[in-house]
């Protein structure tokens, strides 16, 4: 774990300072390019649909696909925030569904962080409906506290600590997700 930099506070954190700098640029960067060659020696062969979920993946999706070194195709979906007031009912709303056919294709599911799991648990029900060859997760961050996932994160970028990140993607109330590291704030 790097340690916060010293001298000026960034000027992006809205006056916050920064706790513990979890994963670092440089860190986050070797991490993805080895990322890009694990996915990318584990399709041999077929299509491969690269699924963004949005928002909190388009940073990581941007870097990783262009790790990958075979043909792929990228599109986003959008999965309604109920938070937690639908954990009964087992269902997900797409606000916007792929246009994308999954039919036959592998698909490769990106997420910043799995937390408890219920949205990609749910996602991954859903998009089976649709004939895809298979399908599988990938995560930068993953807490390890993930009761409610019923399928294995297949790729994991860092085993994250239990505490609240922002940054690479991630955010807190919309705020800090250009940081170009992960990190905590006081
Ligand atoms: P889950 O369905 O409980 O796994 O929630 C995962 C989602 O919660 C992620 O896509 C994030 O949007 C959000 N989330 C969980 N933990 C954090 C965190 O530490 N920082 C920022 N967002 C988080
Ligand atoms: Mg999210």
């Amino acid at each position: 774990m790097s340690v916060a930099p010293a001298g000026p506070a960034d000027p992006r954190l809205l006056g916050r300072a920064v706790k513990r700098i979890a994963y670092g640029a440089p860190e986050i960067e070797r991490r993805v390019h080895e990322l890009g060659e694990e996915i990318t020696a584990a399709y041999p062969d077929g299509e491969l649909l690269v699924l963004g979920l949005l928002k909190g993946s388009f940073v990581f999706l941007a870097d990783l696909v262009r790790q990958i070194r075979r043909p792929l195709q990228v599109d986003f979906i959008v999965a309604s925030s109920y938070g937690y007031d639908t954990a009964s009912s087992g269902t997900v709303n797409l606000v916007y569904d792929p246009e994308t056919s999954l039919e036959e294709k592998h698909i490769l599911l990106v997420e910043d962080i799995v937390d408890s799991g219920r949205t990609l648990s749910r996602l991954v029900d859903v998009l089976q409906t649709r004939g895809p060859k298979s399908i599988d997760i990938c995560a930068l961050l993953h807490k390890h506290i993930a009761a409610e996932l019923r399928y294995p994160t297949r790729f994991i970028g860092f085993d994250a600590p239990n505490e609240f990140l922002v940054g690479y993607g991630l955010d807190h109330a919309e705020d800090f997700r250009h940081l170009p590291y992960v990190a905590s704030l006081q």
